[in-house]
């Protein structure tokens, strides 16, 4: 018999990936601290993005989820927040002009400290330490001490995510995203790249289009959604301490949220039906994703949607797969046709990113752009194989001009890698991959829904 869902209740399961703290007194001294601290969303604000995915799950919009593979303390700037926001823009108005959809934006941000990983430890010139799990559990730094899984991390995670989001939603509704200012969006070391001019010279066109609204009286001021955006945030629900004390019940419903960001996701290596982190998100009522990878059974996804969805609730579950490219069409068929043929609402949102990481001579982590575009590309075509809506994508990527994956327009090779390698955990898209990537995909959207005229005219633009 299933027990009574409480925010602690994951606390009888078992736990995977999940820290050993040495101090069980700081430990508790710290969560009860965080659960004194103000929520960080509002959740009316999830029930938005939920009513926005459930437009995505009936074929109606499209989902943008990208950033970080894991943010960090050490990389934390408003630079580096308004780069990544401004490339997600960009990414969305290309896949909104190009797909004549409405793009639900979503960064991987204000929040993504927890990462699983697939050794507990790690060996260095004969020492082994703990593995790295992310800022709000230890130090990316080889040694002892950084390696130490410290409670008091989770409030400066707390502290971080607060200040990001502030700033998030200062550019969402303060005019950063005024789509009046869609050339300013185009970042400097992009504006001279074959996909900064492609870029320009769609913005001319959206420049065009607005000027011809103004002129019949639609402009920012009288249309608040020209000069706004919504942007949610997310990121892996994993550290439960964390999640925990960020779990409030709304004043409005008395129903349960984590106010840690507007929707979380359960990774592949922890959805184990009976686990923790199942446990834990089956009973908040933000909108949810679960990674799907290779190894899931169709059976055991079907079980798990009876979990997480059991009202079979559209936009309350996003499945992200991320089967890698070389199996993608094998592996998602399946459990497409599946969900489908049992009538649950989901949305389907592509992660073309953790299936394919390779690690390269040089010795770094990577990926082949090549790889990742060829994912997106099968997960179209198993969509339209089966009658499903692709319905959007999750990347990890930066504002960034990093080395991180290989190759994309500008063709970064392994020997480029070291040059500009920062990411704290996997390899990122670049603002020009990420860009280069939602040119791309704006083409199969094309296929799907959007004006065909615009595949002319984009073609022309990329000459
Ligand atoms: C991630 O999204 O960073 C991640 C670890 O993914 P997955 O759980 O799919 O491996
Ligand atoms: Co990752």
């Amino acid at each position: 018999m299933r027990t009574q869902w409480t925010p602690n209740s994951w606390r009888t399961k078992t736990a995977l990936q999940m820290p050993s703290y040495e101090d069980t007194a700081l430990l508790a001294r710290i969560e009860g601290d965080l659960a004194a601290l103000p929520p960080l969303v509002f959740a009316g604000e999830a029930r938005n993005l939920q009513a926005s995915l459930a437009e995505v799950a009936q074929g109606k919009a499209f989902l943008l989820q990208g950033g970080d593979c894991a943010e960090s303390f050490a990389e934390f700037s408003a630079n580096k927040i308004r780069d990544t926001f401004r490339v997600i823009l960009q990414m969305a108005v290309v896949l909104t002009y190009a797909g004549s959809l409405p793009v639900v934006k979503m960064g991987r941000m204000a929040g993504q400290f927890a990462k699983p990983r697939s050794s507990d430890t790690e060996t260095k010139d004969g020492v082994t330490l703990p593995s790295y799990r992310g800022d709000n559990i230890n130090g990316l730094e080889f040694s002892e001490e950084a390696r130490r899984h410290d409670p008091e991390r989770m409030l400066k995670a707390y502290h971080q995510a607060s200040s990001t989001l502030n700033l998030l939603r200062a550019f969402a509704n303060g005019g950063y995203a005024d789509l009046n200012r869609v050339h300013g969006w185009n970042l400097d070391f992009i504006k001279d790249s074959p996909l900064g001019a492609r870029y320009e010279d769609l913005a001319s066109r959206i420049g065009d289009t607005l000027r011809f609204m103004a002129a019949c009286g639609v402009t920012s001021e009288s249309v608040p959604t020209l000069r706004r955006t919504d942007f949610f945030t997310s990121h892996e629900a994993l550290l439960l301490n964390y999640e925990e004390a960020l779990t409030r019940t709304d004043s409005l419903t008395g129903e349960w949220y984590d106010t840690s960001a507007h929707f979380l996701w359960v990774g592949a290596r922890t959805h184990q039906e009976d686990n923790a982190q199942i446990e834990f998100v089956s009973g908040i009522k933000n909108p949810l994703g679960l990674k799907c990878s290779p190894a899931m059974e169709t059976d055991e996804l079907l079980r798990l949607i009876d979990k997480l969805n059991p009202e079979n609730t559209p936009g309350r579950l996003t499945l992200i797969a991320r089967m890698g490219h070389d199996q993608v069409e094998e592996k998602l068929s399946p459990l497409v046709r599946a969900v489908k043929k049992e009538g649950r609402s989901v949305v389907w949102s592509c992660d073309p990113m953790h299936g394919n990481t390779m690690t390269a001579e040089s010795g770094y982590k990577t990926r082949n752009f090549e790889h990742i575009l060829q994912e997106v590309k099968g997960f179209f075509a198993v969509h339209k194989a089966e009658g499903t809506h692709p319905g959007g994508v999750h990347f990890e990527m930066t504002g960034q001009d990093v080395t991180e994956c290989v190759g994309g327009a500008e063709s970064i090779s392994d020997e480029d890698l070291s040059s500009r390698y920062h990411t704290h955990c996997d390899p990122r898209l670049n603002a020009n991959q990420a860009l280069e990537l939602a040119f791309l995909i704006a083409d199969e959207l094309k296929h799907i829904g959007g004006d065909p005229n615009l595949h002319t005219i984009e073609a022309a633009a990329a000459e």
